[in-house]
C-alpha cells in the first residue's frame, strides 16, 4: 500500500510566517494527486515535508499507514523529481540513472538491467552513453524520471517537472507522465501552477491558496462545481465571469460567476447587449472583452461570429454560479 495521509500539518518558518495552515488530506494508493495554485501558496514547501526534506512544525504524515514524521528522506521509499533535472553533468545518462542504486550498492547486473527497463520505458536507449549536456531539455527531464523509476518508489513526487520545457514539449511531456503512471501504478504527487497542467493529468486536485486548501476534487467537479470564488476563478481560460448581484437582479449580496462560454448568442433566459472594445481571433473561437457595470467579462464565441460596436449576449439561468458577496462561498 502507498496510500499519503496529511492530518493537521502546519508549517512555520524560522521567521514566524505560517506557509502551512492546517492541512488535511487522504492520497489513496496509485492515485495521481496534481497540488496546484498560486506561485506562494506553499505548494513545494507541501510536498517537501512529504519528502522529509523540509521538517514539519505540527501534524502527522503517514506513507503507506506509516507514520514518517522522524523518518529520513532516504528511508521513506519516495522519489524526488525537480524542476531544474539535478543531472550530474559529469556522467553519462547511464550512470546518472544507475547512482542512486550504486550508492545503496545494489549489484551491477541488477542495476544495469533496470537501467536498461528504464530507457526502454522512456525512450532513453540509444542515449544511455551520452552527457545531459548532449541531450534536449525533455531528453534530460526523462533522464531525471529514470532515476526516479529504477528506484521502484512508493511515492513519486514531483515539483513543477515540465516548467523548463517549451509549450510543445510541455504538452506531449504531459501525457507521457500519464502514460508512466498507468504503467508503474503507483501513487503520484505532482505539483504545477498551472491550471490547465493540472485538469488534464490529475484524477484528484488540490486547490491551495495562501497555505490553505480551497478544494480537492475530480477535475470535473473543480471546474463544474467549485466550492467558492477563488476556485472557480483559478480553474478555466479566459477565467469565470464574476458579475455583481445588482447587475442581473435585485440581490445585492450575490457575486454571480458565469464560464465565457456560457455567455453566447444564442437565446438564453437573461439578454445583455454588451460593448465589445477588444475581440481575439483564436482560430478555433473568438474571444470578446467587455464590461458589464464595473465587472470586466469576457464571451467564448464561434470563430465566424461578426462583433460589431455592440453585441447581443444571453445567459441561461441554470448556467450562473452564484456565491456568497462577502465570504465567496458557492450558495
Ligand atoms: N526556507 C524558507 N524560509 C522562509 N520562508 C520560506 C522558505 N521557503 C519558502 N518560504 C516561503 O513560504 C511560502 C511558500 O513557498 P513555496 O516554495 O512552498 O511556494 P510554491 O507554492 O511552491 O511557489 P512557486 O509556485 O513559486 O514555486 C512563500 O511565501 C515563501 O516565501
Ligand atoms: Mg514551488
Amino acid at each position: 500500500m502507498s496510500n499519503v495521509i496529511l492530518k493537521n500539518v502546519r508549517k512555520t518558518y524560522d521567521n514566524n510566517k505560517t506557509v502551512i495552515n492546517n492541512v488535511n488530506l487522504e492520497i489513496q494508493d496509485k492515485e495521481f494527486v496534481v497540488l496546484v495554485g498560486a506561485s506562494g501558496c506553499g505548494k513545494s514547501t507541501l510536498l517537501r515535508m512529504i519528502a522529509g526534506l523540509e521538517d514539519i512544525t505540527d501534524g502527522e504524515i503517514y506513507i503507506g499507514d506509516k507514520k514518517v514524521n522522524n523518518i529520513p528522506p532516504k528511508d521513506r521509499d519516495i522519489a524526488f523529481v525537480f524542476q531544474s533535472y539535478a543531472l550530474y553533468p559529469h556522467m553519462t545518462v547511464r550512470e546518472n540513472i544507475a547512482f542512486g542504486l550504486k550508492m545503496r550498492k545494489v549489484d551491477k547486473a541488477t542495476i544495469e538491467k533496470k537501467v536498461q527497463e528504464a530507457a526502454e520505458i522512456l525512450n532513453l536507449t540509444e542515449y544511455l552513453d551520452r552527457k545531459p549536456k548532449q541531450l534536449s531539455g525533455g531528453q534530460r527531464q526523462r533522464v531525471a524520471l529514470g532515476r526516479a523509476i529504477v528506484r521502484n518508489p512508493k511515492v513519486f513526487l514531483m515539483d513543477e517537472p515540465l516548467s523548463n520545457l517549451d509549450a510543445k514539449l510541455r504538452v506531449q511531456m504531459r501525457s507521457e507522465i500519464k502514460k508512466l503512471h498507468e504503467k508503474l501504478q503507483t501513487t503520484f504527487i505532482y505539483v504545477t501552477h498551472d491550471q490547465t497542467e493540472a485538469l488534464t493529468m490529475g484524477d484528484r486536485i488540490v486547490v491551495l491558496n495562501g497555505g490553505d486548501i480551497q478544494q480537492v476534487d475530480t477535475p470535473d467537479e473543480i471546474y463544474n462545481n467549485p466550492k467558492n470564488t477563488f476556485v472557480a476563478g483559478f480553474v478555466g481560460s479566459p477565467q469565470m465571469n464574476f458579475i455583481e448581484g445588482k447587475e442581473l437582479s435585485l440581490d445585492e449580496n450575490i457575486l454571480y460567476g458565469i464560464r465565457p462560454e456560457k455567455m453566447t448568442k444564442i437565446d438564453g433566459d437573461i439578454k445583455l447587449t454588451v460593448e465589445v472594445d477588444i475581440s481575439e481571433m483564436l482560430g478555433s473561437e473568438k474571444i470578446a472583452y467587455f464590461n458589464i457595470g464595473e465587472n470586466r467579462c469576457s464571451a467564448k464565441l464561434e470563430p465566424e461570429t461578426q462583433i460589431g460596436k455592440t453585441i447581443e449576449l444571453s445567459i441561461k439561468q441554470e448556467d450562473l454560479y452564484k456565491f456568497n458577496k462577502e465570504t465567496g462561498e458557492r450558495i
